[in-house]
C-alpha cells in the first residue's frame, strides 16, 4: 500500500477543541509527523454549516489545508441518541452553548430522553461517531469514519475525557468513557488493528491507509 504521509512530514490538525487536540496528539505521536494545530498557526475557525459529519469535516480540513499549504486532518464528531432522532448529532458542540457547558448539554439530552419515555438501557441506545477528513492543498479529500455503540446513563459518571463522555457507557464495558483513562478509551496503539473509541476507530483506518509504521 502506498503511504501518503511520511515521518517528518508536516500535518495540520484542523481543530481548536482542546479535548480533541489532546487525543490527536496521543494518537499521532508514534508516527513521527510534525503536527501543528490550526490554533497554533492562527487559522480562523470556519463555520460548520454542513448537515453531516462528512460535510463539516471537509469544511474544516479544506480551510486548514488551503490556508497553510500543508495536508490537514480534521475530525467532526458527535453523539447520536436513537430515542431522540439521532440528536444532538452534528450539533453536539452547539448543545453546550457558548460557555461549552457540557453538564448542561448532558442534562438536556437526559431531559429529552425522559420526555421520550426512554428509561431502560434498551431504550437509551446511541453511538459516538467520528469522521476524519484528510485534505491536501491540491483539493484531494479522503474520509475515515469510526463509530462506537453504547447506552446513555444517568447520572453521569467520571471526570476524565471531555464533552459527553460521563454519560456514555460503551457496549460491553462497565465504565463510562468519563471513567476511562485516555489509553483505555482509545483502546488502540500503533500496530494494532482494534480500537474502542469512535475517534480511535476512525484513526486506525486513517493510519493503516495513510501513515508509515
Ligand atoms: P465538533 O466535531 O467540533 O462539531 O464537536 C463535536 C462535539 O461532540 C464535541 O464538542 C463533544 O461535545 C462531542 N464529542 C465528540 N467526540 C467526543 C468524545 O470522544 N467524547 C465526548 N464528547 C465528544
Amino acid at each position: 500500500m502506498t503511504h501518503r504521509l511520511k515521518r517528518g512530514d508536516t500535518l495540520v490538525v484542523a481543530s481548536h477543541n482542546k479535548g480533541k487536540l489532546r487525543e490527536f496528539a496521543d494518537l499521532l505521536g508514534p508516527f513521527g509527523l510534525k503536527t501543528v494545530s490550526g490554533g497554533e498557526l492562527g487559522l480562523p475557525e470556519p463555520a460548520e454549516t454542513g448537515t453531516t459529519f462528512e460535510e463539516n469535516a471537509a469544511i474544516k480540513a479544506i480551510a486548514a489545508a488551503t490556508a497553510s499549504g500543508f495536508p490537514a486532518l480534521s475530525d467532526d464528531s458527535g453523539m447520536c441518541v436513537d430515542a431522540i432522532g439521532g440528536d444532538p448529532g452534528v450539533y453536539s458542540a452547539d448543545w453546550a452553548g457558548p460557555d461549552k457547558d457540557f453538564s448542561r448539554a448532558m442534562r438536556n439530552v437526559e431531559e429529552k430522553l425522559q420526555q421520550a419515555g426512554a428509561r431502560t438501557p434498551e431504550q437509551r441506545t446511541g453511538r459516538f461517531v467520528a469522521v476524519l477528513c484528510l485534505a491536501f492543498p491540491d483539493g484531494t479529500l479522503r474520509y475515515y469514519r469510526g463509530e462506537i455503540e453504547g447506552t446513555m446513563i444517568w447520572p453521569p459518571r467520571g471526570s476524565l475525557g471531555f464533552g459527553y463522555d460521563p454519560m456514555f457507557l460503551p457496549e460491553g464495558h462497565e465504565r463510562s468513557f468519563g471513567e476511562m483513562a485516555a489509553t483505555e478509551k482509545h483502546g488502540w496503539s500503533a500496530g494494532r488493528t482494534d480500537a474502542l473509541s469512535h475517534r480511535a476507530r476512525a484513526f486506525a483506518r486513517f493510519a493503516a491507509a495513510e501513515l508509515e509504521d
